[in-house]
């Protein structure tokens, strides 16, 4: 019963500009036409480098999480609790389908999107998709500052995390391109990643 918002078309504010260092040249940054998705674990990083990758493509910036919050008027952890996953999962469908029809933008999805058959489908067809993958030990490492994912409030956060892993992991295996988000500042997966795009536009 969450609101019809979820697919309605909503302003999509400009990411905020962030201080990035540059190492690629203006004239060599990739132009994607578009959406640039980026998929992967509860914190393998995807709203932190999905800004700063919108940044230095000087495309927006959306979090799928953030506008499903905002589309139904309370947070992902009220959500889970008042209506339970299966609605939120719904939500989600809705909200990114609506997301991927604008703009060329960098979208961050949450971590159970490109799970969900229909989503995934529709990133495929209408953005690049990147798995941004990293290991347990940094997952949890991520994961541990908040406390804001329903998912890891019940049980064994680790042995969840763990059996994510290997449920999702070959899933997000079938994304178009496959970023290691373990090694180094965020800035160096910001730059491998434009690199891989620039190859891209190349070949
Ligand atoms: C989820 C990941 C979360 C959020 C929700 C469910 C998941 O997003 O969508 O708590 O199923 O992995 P992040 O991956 O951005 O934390």
């Amino acid at each position: 019963m969450l609101s019809s918002h979820y697919g309605a078309d909503a302003a999509i504010s400009s990411a905020q500009p962030i201080n990035t260092r540059i190492s690629v040249s203006d004239n060599e940054l990739p132009r994607p036409d578009r959406t640039i998705a980026l998929v992967g674990l509860m914190g393998a990083g995807k709203s932190t480098i999905g800004r700063r990758l919108a940044a230095r493509l000087d495309v927006a910036f959306v979090d799928a999480d953030s506008e499903i919050e905002e589309a139904a008027g309370c947070t992902i952890p009220e959500i889970f609790e008042r209506h339970g996953e299966a609605e939120f999962r719904d939500g989600e469908r809705r909200v990114i389908a609506r997301l991927l029809r604008g703009k060329p933008k960098v979208l961050a999805t949450g971590g159970g999107a490109f799970m969900h058959e229909e989503t995934r489908n529709r990133i495929k067809a209408r953005a690049i998709s990147i798995w941004l993958r990293a290991d347990l030990n940094l997952l949890m490492s991520r994961v541990s500052r908040r406390d804001n994912r329903p998912l890891l409030k019940q049980g064994d956060p680790r042995k969840t995390m763990e059996r994510l892993i290997n449920e999702r992991y070959p899933v997000y295996a079938t994304a178009d391109i496959v970023i290691d988000s373990n090694e180094g500042p965020h800035d160096a997966i910001v730059d491998r990643i434009i690199e891989t795009l620039r190859t891209r536009e190349e070949t």
